[in-house]
């Protein structure tokens, strides 16, 4: 058992309380970040004169050998330790001897975890950027691909009007790029460095808080020293904007599900995407799609129970708070996968466009489209909406569609429809009328996937 504070204690500590207590099992996760926080720390110890330049020198060699041995796999992280800040001290003492030990000069270990796990956040949020811009380039292409994939636009799941496949992705787009625009907030207002905070008092050492800042890529340093070692809101944050991001795959999923079951076939997930049953030969499960709606769970359960840990807890460090990091990791790595997973089915899922043209079809989503027709032809909207009642009425009682009426039909029900109505109501018509920026028309959308390419190229 390896801790930094024997000193006051006159007798060890009970094996169950030590593992209990340790966080080494987890947030070994962060050693490169608690690395990279030492090398900048002992870089401003040394400027300020707290250590000569042979010291900081035997520090770092020191430091960036450990990482490297961690990671050509010379050197294990155990169980030994109580946590990674324990391991690499301890470690560094092991190599360079006396100069090891002032590493922690003028830092506590609650101001060194605020800045590992922002540090270890804020590169996260990075990898997860890049995953959503993965997603959002596959939904660009498949939106230029199908800017004429007419589909039934659904409310309530009930066929509503037709839209078409590049409309519906674009919903999608929309959302994914506000996901990426709230990790931008959350990094922007985490970006201060915590430390130099020490315990919660800061320290009596003139450290110079603004340089260790630069060096680390923050914006600042933090202005309160109480707030900087209890500060985790910018995790729930980070939380919060992951369960928005999985509560859209979970629909997006949703969707998937449906439109790949036997009953819609408006898509067919690839093999490499699907799965098999045990029992049922025929069976092709969608099973990651299930499964990344399923874990949006997990995602929403880390929000809820950090959001509980940190309600109670008093200024300023408290140990409850070790907690944030199983859930973070966890709900890090679980959408990171799933943002993965989710864009590679979608690039190889194959689109049957007639399949979803039909549908549209034989939904009477152009119902709303013929009370327009007749609106056009100067009969009051209200009135419109009664005949075309009878209209579909008449449809379901003969098993057709609105296009399959004779002009007879037609006619039989309201005298205004004349030949043209066929156009009025075809489908491309129906998407085409509908060309206000944000609509599915075929120019409305073109002008909309535009704005959409020229944000992506930006970044
Ligand atoms: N493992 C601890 C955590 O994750 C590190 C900080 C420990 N500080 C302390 N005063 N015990 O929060």
């Amino acid at each position: 058992m390896a801790q930094l504070w024997g000193g006051r204690f006159t007798k060890e500590t009970d094996k169950l309380v030590y593992n209990f207590n340790a966080s080494i099992s987890f947030d070994q996760k962060f050693y490169a970040q608690d690395i990279r926080g030492s090398i900048a720390h002992v870089t401003m110890l040394q400027k300020q004169g707290i250590l000569t330049k042979e010291e900081k020198e035997s520090i770092i060699e020191g430091l960036k050998g450990i990482q490297a041995d961690v990671e050509n796999g010379t050197l294990e992280i155990t169980d030994e330790y109580e946590d990674i800040h324990s391991f690499v001290e301890a470690n560094l003492i092991d190599r360079i001897g006396d100069a090891g030990k002032k590493l922690h000069t003028g830092r506590s270990r609650n101001d060194q975890v605020a800045l590992d796990m922002r540090l270890y956040t804020r590169d996260e949020i990075e990898a997860l950027d890049t995953l959503l811009k993965e997603l959002l380039e596959v939904l660009l292409k498949l939106m230029k691909e199908h800017i004429e994939t007419y589909m039934p636009g659904f409310t309530h799941l009930q066929k509503a009007q037709p839209v078409t496949l590049a409309h519906h992705l674009g919903a999608y787009f929309e959302m994914f790029k506000r996901d990426r625009l709230r990790m931008k907030d959350i990094r922007k207002r985490m970006n201060y460095c915590p430390l130099g905070a020490g315990a919660l008092a800061g320290t009596t050492y003139p450290l110079d808080r603004e340089y260790t800042a630069e060096l680390l890529g923050f914006d600042g340093p933090t202005l309160n020293s109480m707030d900087s070692v209890s500060d985790r809101d910018y995790l729930i944050e980070m939380l919060s904007a992951m369960s928005t991001v999985m509560m859209h795959l979970s629909r997006f999923c949703e969707e998937v599900i449906i439109w790949n079951s036997n009953e819609y076939q408006f898509v067919e997930i690839d093999d490499a995407y699907s799965t098999g049953s045990s029992i049922m030969p025929q069976k092709k499960n969608p099973d990651i799609a299930e499964l990344v709606r399923g874990k949006t769970g997990r995602v929403y359960g880390a929000l809820m129970s950090l959001l509980t840990t940190m309600k109670g807890i008093p200024l300023a460090y408290n140990k409850d708070m070790q907690e944030d990091k199983e859930l973070v990791f966890d709900a890090i790595d679980t959408t990171k996968g799933c943002l993965a997973l989710f864009a590679g089915m979608l690039r190889t899922m194959r689109f049957r466009k007639q399949r979803m043209e039909d549908s549209a079809k034989n939904g009477f989503t152009n119902a709303t489209d013929a009370a327009d027709y007749l609106v056009n032809h100067g009969v009051p909207f209200r009135d419109a909406h009664g005949i075309v009642g009878q209209l579909v009425l008449y449809c379901i009682d003969k098993n057709i569609a609105l296009d399959d009426m004779s002009l007879e039909e037609y006619k039989a029900i309201s005298p205004v429809f004349e030949e043209d109505i066929y156009e009025a109501i075809s489908m491309k018509t129906c998407v085409e009328m509908r060309n206000t920026i944000g609509a599915p028309g075929k120019s409305a959308m073109e002008q909309a996937i535009a704005l959409e390419e020229a944000y992506l190229k930006e970044e």
